[in-house]
């Protein structure tokens, strides 16, 4: 059956670019987020990897570790990482997970047989540190994926699991939130004293500041 949202993300043990890997142990116990590649040497992809690697502060600062996998062995990986760096004028700071038998592609179903057999699809998933798959994207291999958006979504998963928030259509960090629904008008004026009613189901409150 195909992963869903809180499904716990699958662990693997891999051969990475940075050596050897289990992946729940590299997550620890913090944020993850597993994107995977069609191929090396490919041009959309090599843009993709260079933009990760310079958002590498970001991610550090919310307590992110990012893994990319495609499905070429290691010895690949290490030469387009020449490659990329050279190209997007960076530095690769996070590892690429070796894949040749497709064992993690099949695994987290990155694999869409009607779109190709053989590459995986663009997939993103982004996992809480109780290990569950809190967002899954898919993107078509012709299409280069967001990672700003990926970084305001962790930050809109980070929000709701520190303070039963939820974000708003095309939110940004420092925007008003949410108040979920499953908090009573009594615990929400405790938790975010002065907040407005809209509606009695469309409650807004300024982002806390912690
Ligand atoms: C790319 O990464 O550039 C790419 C890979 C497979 C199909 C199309 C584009």
């Amino acid at each position: 059956m195909a992963l869903q949202l809180g499904d716990v993300a699958p662990d693997f043990s891999a051969d990475t670019t940075d050596g050897s890997m289990n992946f729940h142990e590299y997550l620890g116990d913090g944020w993850g987020i597993l994107f995977s590649h069609p191929a090396d040497f490919t041009p959309v992809c090599t843009t993709e990897l260079g933009a990760v690697a310079k958002l590498g502060d970001e991610f550090a600062q919310r307590n992110v570790k990012v893994a990319a996998v495609s499905v070429d062995p290691v010895d690949s990986h290490k030469g387009w990482i020449g490659d990329i760096n050279e190209t997007q004028n960076t530095t690769v700071n996070y590892p690429i997970i070796a894949d040749p038998d497709r064992a993690v592609a099949d695994l987290y179903g990155m694999i869409h047989p009607n779109a190709d057999n053989t590459l995986t699809v663009r997939s993103v998933f982004v996992i809480g540190p109780d290990k569950t798959i809190k967002l899954m994207i898919t993107y078509p291999a012709s299409t280069g994926r967001n990672f700003d958006e990926i970084l305001r979504v962790v930050d809109s998963l980070q929000l709701t699991a520190k303070h039963s928030l939820a974000t708003p259509v095309n939110w940004q960090p420092g925007d008003d939130c949410i108040i979920s629904p499953a908090v009573s008008d009594e615990d929400a004026a405790t938790r975010f004293p002065g907040y407005t009613t809209v509606k009695p189901y469309l409650r807004v409150t300024p982002q806390p500041a912690d």
